[in-house]
């Protein structure tokens, strides 16, 4: 038997990267030229994989470690990353404020922190209505700069295949200088100073960081004043940093998906970790279907009308060998209903002996539109999911393995709050976002010391029941 005739015989019966064809696909852009759609994904299949397929299985093993309660999870980045303004040093800065926010879970915990960022590929959004009407006008939803343009505007509306060339390149450029900036010398641990961006250096959670940042400078002093050669240890001086995004576009997706010539698997290759949204979590659809057949790993969101039995019934169609580190079922309940939403489905997908990462994206639950009329959450409420997620864990011997959140480098108003805080009058400032509200650095950095001390506060990282 073949690599290939090995994996096969793994597959969910008639899987390839197009069945998914067959089945109804929610969420998908009204594409008005399919023969220019189909040329693109032509395209695209003769184009290098974004990413190996020995790394997804590194960030697998990683998960695994975080499924059994040695390693936490940090992913984060944008909600929809955009093709204006794309520019190095937006990605530097994002990079940057997730390398602190893992720094401060690191340090402060010791447990170590598995980086997944939000970023190249993060280009598509699923809506809540096909279309927008604006007086009187009708034109067909924004779903992200890999589909169409945000502008009001018959044309810019329009789904143009050619825009998943550009998500390709633009997702190609990406990882380039994020490969370069953990690999090169940028996220080396001597640097702990440089990632304390300029306009959070005053602030109280900045100063924070600087204190840590001292310590661990100090600490590597020390190692080094007692012979060790800190210059031969991979660990200091390189950071593993891992993609994903929404696996929406199902086109562009099977487009990416190649055999590894290796082990005969499938992989989808334009990220490490893909997942399923909310919204197109159904056990028939398409996207669940497609992704139970590659091998990367996967998320799935939990919103509140989740129910325990669709919960293990995930589990079920994307893990049937239950590998660990294979799946991270993400919360998204809302800080008013996580605490009740929650047990009722990590009891029942426990019992069922699935070894799942559990994480909380506590953005999503908690959004509002703000008295002047911007979409916004507030800190508070993103920290109150946080808590009662850290409750529900704890109270059932369970890890709550990681976090999902939607932030940037920039110093923008979106979200209320923090402790430089954002008020209502001041989200005009700076809302850059072109979908939802996302934390700003200090925002962020404030939300990493609130969640280590919550992680410190575990019995023994909360695994004495596990
Ligand atoms: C998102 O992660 O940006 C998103 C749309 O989330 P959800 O599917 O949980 O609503
Ligand atoms: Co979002």
């Amino acid at each position: 038997m073949t690599p290939r005739d090995a994996a096969a015989a793994h597959l969910p019966a008639n899987w390839s990267p197009e069945s998914w064809r067959h089945l109804p696909a929610d969420q998908q852009p009204d594409w008005p030229d399919q023969a220019a759609l189909e040329a693109v994904i032509d395209e695209l299949r003769g184009l290098p994989p974004l990413v190996f397929a020995g790394e997804a299985r590194n960030l697998t093993r990683s998960l695994a470690d975080v499924s059994e309660g040695r390693a936490f999870l940090l992913q984060a980045g944008d909600c929809a990353e955009s093709f204006d303004g794309f520019s190095a040093n937006e990605i530097r800065d994002k990079l940057k404020v997730i390398l602190q926010m893992a720094v401060v879970f690191t340090y402060s915990t010791g447990v170590p922190t598995v980086k997944v960022g939000r970023i190249a590929g993060q280009f598509a959004k699923p809506r809540s209505t096909p279309t927008e009407a604006r007086d009187g006008v009708e034109l067909p939803s924004f779903r992200g700069h890999m589909v169409n343009a945000i502008d009001f505007e018959g044309a810019a509306r329009a789904a143009d295949p050619q825009r998943l060339l550009r998500a390709y390149n633009q997702s190609a450029a990406t990882l380039n200088l994020l490969r370069a900036f953990t690999k090169g010398g940028f996220a080396d641990l001597s640097q702990v100073h440089a990632w304390n961006l300029e306009f959070s250096q005053t602030s109280p959670e900045g100063r924070r960081y600087e204190v840590i940042a001292d310590e661990i400078e100090r600490a590597l002093r020390f190692m080094a004043a007692c012979g060790i050669d800190l210059a031969t240890e991979p660990q200091l001086h390189e950071v593993d940093f891992y993609t994903s995004h929404e696996a929406l576009v199902l086109g562009y997706e099977e487009a990416l998906t190649r055999v590894d010539s290796l082990t005969g698997d499938w992989y989808d290759c334009s990220a490490h970790m893909l997942w399923i949204g909310e919204r197109t979590r159904q056990l028939d659809g398409a996207h669940v279907h497609f992704l139970s057949g590659v091998k990367n790993p996967v998320g799935c969101k939990l919103g509140p009308s989740a129910t325990p039995d669709e919960a293990v019934a995930l589990c079920e169609a994307l893990n049937p060998d239950r590998t660990a580190g294979r799946v991270t079922l993400i919360s998204r309940m809302g800080a008013t209903a996580v605490q009740e939403t929650l047990p009722p489905i990590v009891e029942a997908v426990r019992s069922a002996g699935h070894p799942v990462v559990w994480a909380c994206d506590p953005m999503h639950g908690n959004t509002f539109t703000s008295q002047a009329g911007f979409k916004t959450r507030r800190l508070a409420d993103i920290m109150g999911e946080l808590e009662g997620y850290f409750a529900v864990h704890r109270s059932l011997g369970t890890w709550p393995g990681g976090i999902h959140i939607e932030l940037t480098g920039t110093d923008v108003t979106e979200c209320l709050g923090g402790s430089d805080e954002v008020r209502d009058d001041q989200l005009e400032h700076r809302y850059e976002t072109m979908c939802d509200p996302r934390l700003n650095a200090r925002q962020s950095l404030d939300l990493a010391f609130d969640t280590a001390e919550m992680l410190r506060a575990l019995p023994r990282h909360g695994r004495e029941h596990a």
